[in-house]
């Protein structure tokens, strides 16, 4: 059985104080048992301090972003080897918002993956449809290509050190949490076509699901079979909130 993976994107929000509490409240709250592991991805200027907060606690650190590039003349960028050296062990790359607010294409975002990898960091590749797409019935082709760019650009071994979280533009941040069963037809689909290419990647890759996941929905979606975890915003702002999905997680 694969096991759960619950990770926060903080997204631009917090400040020294308010994340020194946070982590605080996570780090003192991990439920019992196994089977899960807890993730924060703070923002970049957060992320060292994050790492040392959660030193020796069963929390992981991500980042929200990362460059495609190694080092050089990309003024405002982060590298991955930055990343790493924090002590990063995730980075979210292709999240809607960045698709969208900051134009990266599925290219870009297949070279931040491989990027990503190559420098030790396990990437959290963000896949999902908007609204339109989904009412005009082209989930599964937007999903696709999402996903093909990658596979094109990294083969699919890459998968067997990679996340994959499928958030439907339209259930973040909205309270539109799809349903549990809406989200299983998607991760069941990305999971066929990963074991397209090989079965053994796919049956172990962990795909998240992402899009107004909180404490009252986490049972029924992480409850379906191919759920395998959650990328959660506005509940991973408060310790409470994202302790109740990770008790889900752990009643899994
Ligand atoms: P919300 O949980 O706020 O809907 O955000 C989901 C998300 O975008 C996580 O990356």
């Amino acid at each position: 059985m694969r096991d759960i993976l619950v990770a926060g994107n903080w997204k631009m929000n917090g400040s020294s104080a308010a994340n020194a509490e946070l982590v605080a409240g996570i780090v003192g709250g991990v439920p019992a048992g196994d089977g899960f592991s807890l993730l924060v991805c703070p923002p970049f200027p957060y992320v060292a301090a994050v790492v040392e907060a959660t030193a020796g606690s069963p929390v992981s650190v991500g980042a929200q972003n990362v460059s495609e590039h190694d080092k050089g003349a990309y003024t405002g960028e982060v590298s991955p080897g930055m990343l790493k050296d924090l002590g990063c062990e995730y980075v979210i790359v292709g999240h809607s918002e960045r698709r969208s607010l900051y134009n990266e294409t599925s290219g870009q975002v297949a070279a931040k993956f491989v990027a990503a990898q190559a420098a030790g960091l396990t990437p959290i590749l963000c896949v999902g449809e908007s609204l339109e797409e989904r009412e005009a019935g082209t989930t599964e082709a937007v999903v696709d290509e999402q996903l093909d760019a990658v596979l094109d650009a990294a083969g699919i071994a890459a998968f067997g050190t990679a996340v994959i979280a499928y958030e439907p533009v339209w259930a973040i941040g909205t309270g539109m949490t799809a349903t549990p069963e809406q989200a299983q037809d998607v991760h069941r689909h990305i999971r066929e076509r990963l074991a397209g290419h090989d079965g053994t990647v796919a049956a172990k890759v962990q795909i998240l699901y992402g899009g107004s996941m909180k404490g009252e929905n986490a049972a029924g979606l992480l409850g379906q079979a191919d759920i395998d975890g959650g990328l959660i915003g506005g509940a991973s702002l408060k310790a409470a909130d994202f302790l109740a999905i990770a008790q889900a997680a752990a009643n899994d």
